[in-house]
Parts: structure tokens; sequence; C-alpha cells
């Protein structure tokens, strides 16, 4: 089965609309000229989308600006109204939004959502036309306890719930160990495999192994230059979700050629 790889920068809490558009300038100007046989995509805060879609989508004089994509971090489950704090899909489409993650262990653990609040964000999500990141990952303590497909199964399952399978095709899996995100401590590529390949189980349990074959399921959790290669290298791990390298142009560029060059066709 043939997945393009997606490689996507989640920049969290960092990089305002000056320091967005530094980036991009130089990210761009680095990727002159080099084709990789991938998605790239970015996602700024949400104060820097409007910059970010100015530089990629309105300043037509700059080179190779449509070969990235622009994700939201966040979404709000609701359409509209007295949700202080909260932005909608709808206002993310006017800065040319496609993707958004969700799910992320961060909204899980600090910010307390829950599997059917993020199964409402996919449906809310895909209503508006965005294509959801949608994370999952295991802790050391539920790994180490023995629970890692027990979590796993629950996180899909639920966050899956009644979407369908024509909605499953604009959705992205991404497994990202707890543990490994922002520790420097990734997965070994066998640990990553093995987990990737569950989760394409889980998904051809419920929806068939057309669409498990299809689905792209990225790994995230400390990915760096040096070890795209190996985990791309693996053949469920279809891209990466990056935190801390992919604030550096040079480095989210290094991750991109290293492990789109080693993705299965
Ligand atoms: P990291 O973050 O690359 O800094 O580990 C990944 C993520 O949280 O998506």
């Amino acid at each position: 089965m043939n997945r393009k790889p997606i490689f996507a920068a989640n920049w969290k809490m960092n990089k305002g609309a000056s320091e967005t558009e530094d980036f991009v300038k130089s990210f761009l100007s680095k990727l002159q000229g080099q084709d990789f046989p991938c998605e790239i995509v970015i996602a700024p805060p949400f104060v820097s989308l409007p910059k970010l879609a100015d530089l990629l989508h309105t300043a037509t004089a700059v080179q190779n600006a449509h070969a990235i994509q622009i994700a939201a971090q966040n979404c709000s489950q609701f359409d509209a109204g007295a949700y202080t704090g909260e932005i909608s899909v709808l206002m993310l489409r006017e800065f040319f939004v496609h993707y958004v993650i969700l799910g992320h262990s961060e909204r899980r653990a600090i910010y307390g959502e829950t599997d059917a609040v993020i199964n409402a964000k996919i449906k809310k999500a895909r209503e508006a036309n965005l294509k959801p990141i949608f994370c999952i990952g295991e802790t050391l303590a539920e790994r180490e306890g023995g629970k890692l497909e027990s979590v796993l199964r629950t996180q899909v399952t639920e966050g899956l719930k009644d979407i369908s399978e024509k909605d499953l095709a604009d959705i992205v899996i991404a497994y990202e160990p707890v543990w490994a995100i922002g520790t420097g401590v990734t997965a070994t590529s066998q640990q990553a495999q093995d987990a990737h390949a569950f989760v394409r189980s889980l998904v051809a349990e419920l929806y068939g192994q057309d669409a498990a074959s299809r689905i792209r399921i990225q790994y995230g959790g400390s990915v760096k230059p040096n070890n795209a290669a190996e985990l791309m290298a693996c053949p469920d791990i279809d891209g990466a979700l990056i935190g801390g390298a992919a604030l550096e142009p040079q480095s989210f560029l290094e991750i991109i050629r290293n492990g789109s060059s080693q993705s299965e066709e």
C-alpha cells in the first residue's frame, strides 16, 4: 500500500507571528529546489495562523509555499457561542487550515480531555472538512503495567466512535508514547513498529483491512534528524509528529529528508 508519509511540526506554545515569519522564510529558502515524496505540515499557535497563512497562501512570490499545509493544535467541539477561550473549526478554515491536531497527550493530561471530548472534536473537525491528526499513546506506567494494548484499544475505539469509513480516510493517527514526548527518550524502532502494527490491526477490526492499510499512522516522541531514518524505515510508520526538533528549520528539514528517503513505498 502506497501511503504518503506526513511530517508535521507541532510547535506547541512556541513562536508568535514574528518568529513564525523568521522560521518560514528560512525553511522555504532551504526547501527551494527540493521535492520530497511526503506531506509537510506546520502547526503553530492559533495567533500565528494568520501570519503563516499569509506567508504560505497569499504571498504568491514565495516559492515552494504550497508544499506546506497548515494545521491547528486544537479546536472546539462546539460551533459558536459562549465558550470563552475557544476557537471554532470555521474560524480555522478562514486561515487555510487543513489539519488539526486532536487528543494530544498534553491536552489529555493537562486539560483533562477525555476520549469522548476528543471524539466530539474529531466529528466537528470533519464537519468542516478539516483533517484530524488524532493522537494516542500510553504512559510509562501503563506500558510497564502491561496495559499498552488495552490503553490503545480504548483510545482508538472511543476516539473513532461513530466516525464513518469515509471520514476515516481523512484522518491521520499519531502514535505518541507519552514517555517519549519531549524527554529525549525515543521508542526503539521495534517498539514503535509493534505499536503501529497493533493500531493498524485495531483499525482493521473496526473498519476492515482496506481502510486499515490506507490509514497513515505517524510516530511522535523525540523524533530527531538522527533517528528519523530508522523509525521511518518501519513498514507501519508513515511519517512523524515532531515537537522540539521542529522548532529549528534545519533540523525539521533534516528529519523530512532523512525520513522521507526511508519511508516505505
Ligand atoms: P517531541 O514532541 O518531538 O518534542 O517529543 C512530540 C509531540 O508532542 O508531538
